[in-house]
Parts: C-alpha cells; structure tokens; sequence
C-alpha cells in the first residue's frame, strides 16, 4: 500500500504526524509513506502550492492522507499563489468529485456539542459534497477593471447535467446503505444552475425508489441542521454549500476537530483529510485535536483498500480513548483529562496495541 503523506500548513502537520502513527500501529509493513510539499510550506520551497513532485506522488499512489492548507492573508494576493488551490487541484485533477463528510457524534462529547443533548443524541449524519464544480472552478472567473475604470469581481456557478447525476448516484447509494434518505440542497429558487442541480437528482431518483428524497433551500437546510439534525440521513450538496454545511456539522459533533473526510471518485484512490482548517493561531503548541486525522485515515483504509475491519478497530480506539475520559482542549469537559496532541495520539495507538 502505497500512501502519499501530505502535512500542508499549521497544525496539518501536527495532526498528520497522529494519523500516520495509527495507521503504522495498524498496517505495519504493509503501507509505505512518502511525505510530499503542498500549500504554503509548498510556495515557500518550490514556488508554488502543488508542486510537479507532489502532484505526481499524489498521482502514483493508492491513498493520499492530507492534513490542512493555508495561513492568514490567504484571502489577498494572486491566485495561483493561495495554499487552498494545492488542495483544490489535486482534487480535480484526480477527479476526486465525491466527499463524504461524515458527522457522528460519540455518546461521550455529547456534552461538547453545540447544540442540547436532546436534540443530538445518537446523531449520525452523513454529509456528501459535490467536489469538482460550482463556483469553485466555473469560469469566468476573476477581478477585472469595468468600462467605469472600477473593479468588478466575477465567479461562475456551474454545474453540467453529467456532473449532477454522478454524485446524484452516489448520493442514493450511500443512503441505501443507511437509512434510506436522501436531502439534496439547492438553491433553485434563485438560481438556474441549481434548478437544473435539483431537476436532475429528482429524475436520478427514479432510478431508487427505495430512498425517500427530500429537497431543502440551503438556509432551509442550514436551519433545519441546527433546529433538529437528526432528521438527516445523506445529506448530498454542490460544492460550495456542502462547504458551509460541513462545518457546521461538525459544531454539532462536539468540535471541527472531530470531522474527518474522504474524497474519491470512480476508482480506489481517495483522498483523506480532517475537515478542520490550518489553525495557525494554534500552530506548534502541541493542543491540536488529532481526533479528525485519525478517523480521517480510519476512512482511508475503508474507502481505498476496503480494510473494513481495521478501520472500525480505529474508530473502537478512538471512542475508548474518548471512554477513558482523554480530551484535546477543544473538546475539554469538566471531570475529563486534557491531553496534547502527541499524548492524544498515544492514547489511540496504545488502545490499538490492546486491541
Ligand atoms: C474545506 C476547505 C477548503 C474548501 C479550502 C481550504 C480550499 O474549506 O475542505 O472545507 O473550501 O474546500
Ligand atoms: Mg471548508
């Protein structure tokens, strides 16, 4: 098993280095980890946010593992230059559009959630974003002086019908293996891109008529997630409001810190990354939660090698870690033991080792 090991920025690296240990405590020399340079620690040694090297490191192996990308002042400056298209080029280019973003919350961090316990008990939610369109990659794109000499800005929200269907199809797949729902999330009451998005998951739909499909307005849906989650089974979303969704998510699970991701497509390789951010203002401190990357590598081994058993194994260490009472700051309850980052990832390869 050839695994791409790509750290990024801030406490990517620091959570990455967790996950790698755990899937070493798990694979032993049945994986090979080659580390590659991506987003600002890429820009600063080669120049750029995705190097040829990585690109093609990423391309040669079965499973990228992916920590976080970026740092303050992403937002200004050109664009070929910003951490977050490192990340946003591997996707594409790997074809990469399907990004499961599951949101389940361990019985123990219900205390830590956002949201009452009542409302977020048993809460397991699975959030599939579209990865290759909309507005991240439609052209025209970019800032431009107008015929009045002032700037204008311009992005393009785009999506084809063959884009739709696919991840349509893997949305109502994944719901057959839950519990059979499906929301599909638009905003096709404003926008002709997501009226075609919302036409064309219903007529997918016919295809399961076993999977109840529900549509919902993006402030619908982000309303209805943090009035009473629970009723969400697949949650499936274009690119950007699949974005915003997530983390919100992820709040409901007790912290960004707990959300990990897969992103894959028609083949084995995937990508695998904690949903959370670069967290410079906690970068080097050793308080990172390394919760998210964990599972995240949990994910790897069940989406791109189909290692079912070894990565529940992970997610049982995981949550008797969580029983022993360990926490990281962000998820600290009163009566519980915060731990480091490297401690926390003690935790779960010692409970891997007893297991
Ligand atoms: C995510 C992140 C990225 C995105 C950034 C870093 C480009 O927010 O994976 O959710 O917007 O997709
Ligand atoms: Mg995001």
């Amino acid at each position: 098993m050839q695994i791409a090991v790509l750290p990024g920025d801030g406490i990517g690296k620091e959570v990455t280095a967790q996950a790698v240990r755990v899937l070493q405590t798990v694979l032993g020399k049945d994986a090979e980890f080659t580390e590659g340079l991506i987003g600002r620690a890429a820009v600063k040694a080669a120049g750029k946010p995705l190097p040829d090297e990585t690109f093609e490191l990423a391309k040669r192996c079965d499973a990228i593992l992916f920590g976080a990308v970026g740092g303050p002042g992403d937002e200004s400056g050109p664009r070929n230059l910003r951490p977050g298209l490192g990340l946003l080029t591997l996707r594409r280019e790997l074809k990469l559009y399907a990004n499961f973003r599951p949101a389940f919350l361990f019985p123990e961090l219900i205390g830590a959630s956002s949201l009452k316990p009542e409302l977020v008990e048993g809460l397991d939610l699975m959030i599939l974003r579209e990865l290759n369109g909309d507005i991240y990659y439609g052209e025209p794109r970019g800032i431009s002086v107008g015929a009045d000499g002032r700037r204008q800005g311009v992005n393009t929200m785009r999506y084809s019908e063959p884009e739709i269907e696919r991840i349509a199809h893997t949305g109502f797949k994944a719901a057959r293996k839950r519990k059979k729902k499906l929301c599909s999330v638009d905003k096709a009451n404003v926008l002709e891109t997501m009226q075609l998005w919302r036409e064309t998951v219903a007529t997918v739909g016919k295809q399961y008529p076993d999977v109840e499909l529900r549509h919902l307005f993006v402030d619908a849906a982000c309303m209805e997630l943090l009035r009473s989650p629970r009723q969400f089974d697949v949650i499936v979303a274009p690119n950007m409001f699949g974005d915003i969704l997530s983390d919100a998510a992820a709040m409901l699970t007790g912290s960004i810190g707990m959300l990990p991701s897969a992103s894959v497509g028609e083949g084995s390789k995937g990508l695998y990354e904690p949903v959370h951010g670069s967290a410079p203002d906690i970068e080097g401190r050793n308080i990172a939660n390394p919760l998210a990357a964990i599972l995240s590598a949990a994910m790897l081994l069940r989406f791109s090698f189909s290692r079912e058993n070894e990565a529940a194994t992970i997610e049982r260490a995981v949550r008797s870690v969580l029983a022993a009472g360990y926490r990281t700051a962000d998820i600290l309850q009163p009566g519980t033991k915060n731990l480091g980052t490297t401690a926390m990832g003690d935790a779960v390869v010692a409970a891997l080792q007893r297991a």
